[in-house]
C-alpha cells in the first residue's frame, strides 16, 4: 500500500547518490505503485540549474544507468512511471551552509506542498558529504523546517518532518557522539533515519526471518552447538576513483562498524519481543553492549599489491590516483570478535572485508561443532568434518547447509554435500537497487531498518582501540596481499592460533557441489 502524502527534499541533487541510487529507487517504487499520489521532490544543490534541466539530467542518467543490483535497460524504462515521477520534480539552488538558502527553501516547500497537497509532511534526505550533516541540520532547525516537538511518526494525522542521513556517521567514536549530540538538539530520535544500505538488501532483512520464523535452527543457535562464525564481505572492486576518500577512511572504517556489524548483530541478536522498531533495535544494541573493544592483537590489516582480479591486471593501492605512495590506509581488515553473553560466550565471530579479493562474496558462515566422536574413523574415513550453514548475502543470494553423506558403493566413504536454497530458483529477479525498502520505510515512518544513535556509537566503540593503534603505526608495517587473492597471510594466523581454524575459501563455489 502506498504511504501517505509527502514531499521529499534531496540535498545533493546533483550528486552521484541521487543519480545512481535514490532516483532509480524512486522510479522502481513508482513502477510498483508504492509512492503516494500526493508526492513531490525538491532537489537542492549549489550549482545553477532549474526544474527542467534537473529532470533532463536525471532522465539522461536513467537512460544510461547500469549498476547496483538492478540494470536499467533504456528500452525497458516504463515511460508512464518515469513521466509521473519527473512531473513531480523541482530544483532549488541552495548553499548547504547559507541560512538564506534555507529561508528560500522554506518558501519553496510551502508552494510545492500546496500544489501537490503533500500535507506538510517533509523528508529531508542528506545525500551530501558527511561534513555537511551537522550544518544542514542546524540550518533546518534555525529555519524552523523541522521541529523536535513534532508528533511521533506513527501519528499519521499530524504533519511530520523526517531527516535521512547517509553514511559515514562520524569517523570515530568521538565524532559520532558529537554529531549525535548536535543533531539531537534539533531533532528527536524519532525523526532521524540513519541509513546503512546493507539493511536495504533482501538477504540481510531475511536473516531475522530465517532465524525467527523457523523452529529448526534456533535451538542450535548458541554456544552448545556452534563452534564459530565467519562473516566475509569480499569485494572485487578496488578503490576506483575514491583515492582521497579511502586515504582518510580505510577498510575498517568504511565497512566494519556499519555494514559488517549489521550482519553480525542480526546473526547474534536475541529474538525481539515484538516487531516494533525499537524492540528490534534494542536487541541489536544488546549484542554490541556485550562486545568489549577489540584488542589490536585481534585485528589484522592489509593493503593490496598489484595483481590480477577476475583476469584483469590491477595496480597496487599505493599507485592508485590520489593515494600516498607510503599510505597508511588499509584495504583489508579482519577482526576476531568475542560476544560476552550467555548465548555466545566462547564462540568467536571472525570478520573480514577487503577490496580486490578473489571473488565478490558477502556471507555469514556458521560452523557447527563436530559430532562427539569419529565413528567412521575405524572404516578408514578421515577425521570428522564439520557442518556449515552459510547465508549468502551477495551475489548468488541464498542459504546452504553442508553435511556428510555416504558415497554410494560397497565401501564406507564420506562425502561432503550441500543442500542449497538459491533465491533465483524461487523468486523472479527484482528490479531493485537496494534503496526501495529504505525509502518506503522513511515515508511510512518505520525505523526498524535504520540505525539508532546508540547503535552507531557502540559500533565505533568496539573498533576504536584498533583504529587508534593503526593510526599510530608506520606505513611500512603492512602485511600486504596480492590483488585477486583472499587477503594477507596474517589473517590466516588469526584463526589458526585458535586451535587450527581456517577461513573458508573466498572463491567457494555457491553451487550444489562443495
Ligand atoms: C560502501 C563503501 O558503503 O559500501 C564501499 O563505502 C563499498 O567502499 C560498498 O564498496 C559496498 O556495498 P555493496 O552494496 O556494493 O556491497
Amino acid at each position: 500500500k502506498p504511504p501517505g502524502p509527502c514531499l521529499l527534499v534531496i540535498f545533493g541533487a546533483g550528486g552521484d547518490l541521487t543519480k545512481r541510487l535514490v532516483t532509480p529507487a524512486l522510479y522502481n517504487l513508482a513502477c510498483t505503485h508504492l509512492l503516494p499520489e500526493n508526492f513531490a521532490i525538491i532537489g537542492v544543490d549549489h550549482t545553477a540549474s532549474d526544474d527542467q534541466a534537473w529532470r533532463d539530467h536525471l532522465s539522461q542518467a536513467m537512460q544510461s544507468f547500469v549498476g547496483g543490483t538492478g540494470e536499467f535497460d533504456p528500452a525497458a524504462i516504463d515511460q508512464t512511471a518515469w513521466t509521473w515521477l519527473t512531473e513531480r520534480m523541482y530544483y532549488q539552488v541552495g548553499d548547504f551552509e547559507d541560512s538564506k538558502s534555507f529561508d528560500t527553501l522554506r518558501d519553496r516547500i510551502a508552494e510545492i506542498d500546496k500544489a501537490h497537497e503533500t500535507g506538510g509532511n517533509v523528508i529531508f534526505y542528506l545525500a551530501v558529504a558527511d561534513r555537511f550533516f551537522g550544518r544542514v541540520i542546524d540550518e533546518l532547525g534555525k529555519a524552523k523546517l523541522v521541529d523536535a516537538d513534532e508528533p511521533a511518526p506513527a501519528d499519521e494525522a499530524k504533519p511530520w518532518r523526517r531527516v535521512v542521513i547517509e553514511k559515514p556517521f562520524g569517523h570515530d567514536l568521538k565524532s559520532a557522539r558529537d554529531l549525535n549530540a548536535r543533531i539531537l538538539k534539533v531533532l528527536d530520535e524519532d525523526q532521524i533515519f540513519r541509513i546503512d544500505h546493507f539493511l536495504g538488501k533482501e538477504t540481510v532483512q531475511n536473516i531475522m526471518t530465517f532465524r525467527f520464523s523457523n523452529g529448526m535452527f534456533e535451538p542450535l543457535w548458541n554456544r552448545d552447538h556452534i563452534d564459530h562464525v565467519q562473516i566475509t564481505v569480499a569485494e572485487t572492486v578496488g578503490v576506483e576513483a575514491r583515492g582521497s576518500f579511502y586515504e582518510a577512511t580505510g577498510a575498517l572504517r568504511d565497512m566494519v562498524p556499519n555494514h559488517v556489524f549489521q550482519l553480525l548483530c542480526m546473526t547474534a541478536m536475541e529474538p525481539p519481543t515484538s516487531f516494533e522498531a525499537d524492540a528490534i533495535r534494542s536487541k541489536k544494541v544488546d549484542v554490541f553492549k556485550a562486545i568489549k573493544p577489540v584488542e589490536p592483537h585481534h585485528a589484522v590489516r592489509g593493503q593490496y599489491e598489484s595483481g590480477s582480479v577476475l583476469g584483469k591486471s590491477v595496480r597496487a593501492y599505493r599507485s592508485e590516483p590520489n593515494v600516498d605512495p607510503r599510505s597508511n590506509a588499509e584495504t583489508y581488515a579482519a577482526l576476531k570478535i568475542d560476544i560476552d553473553n550467555w548465548r555466545w560466550a566462547g564462540v568467536p565471530f571472525y570478520i573480514r572485508t577487503g577490496k580486490y579479493m578473489t571473488r565478490r562474496s558477502s556471507e555469514i558462515a556458521i560452523q557447527f561443532k563436530q559430532a562427539p566422536m569419529a565413528l567412521f574413523a575405524e572404516t578408514g574415513c578421515e577425521a570428522l568434518r564439520t557442518n556449515w550453514l552459510v547465508i549468502r548475502v551477495q551475489p548468488e543470494e541464498g542459504i546452504s547447509l553442508q553435511f556428510e553423506v555416504k558415497r554410494p558403493g560397497p565401501t564406507v566413504e564420506l562425502q561432503t554435500v550441500k543442500m542449497n536454497f538459491a533465491y533465483k530458483d524461487w523468486f523472479p529477479p527484482q528490479q531493485n537497487v537496494g534503496y526501495e525498502t529504505l525509502l518506503y520505510d522513511v515515508m511510512t515512518g518505520d525505523q526498524t531498518l535504520f540505525q539508532r544513535a546508540d547503535q552507531v556509537e557502540e559500533g565505533w566503540r568496539i573498533v576504536q582501540r584498533v583504529l587508534d593503534q593503526w593510526a599510530k603505526t608506520t606505513p611500512d608495517d603492512f602485511p600486504n596481499y596480492i590483488a585477486g587473492t583472499a587477503g594477507p597471510a596474517a589473517a590466516d594466523a588469526l584463526l589458526a592460533q585458535d586451535g587450527g581454524r581456517s577461513w573458508r575459501p573466498v572463491a567457494v563455489d555457491a553451487g550444489p557441489k562443495p
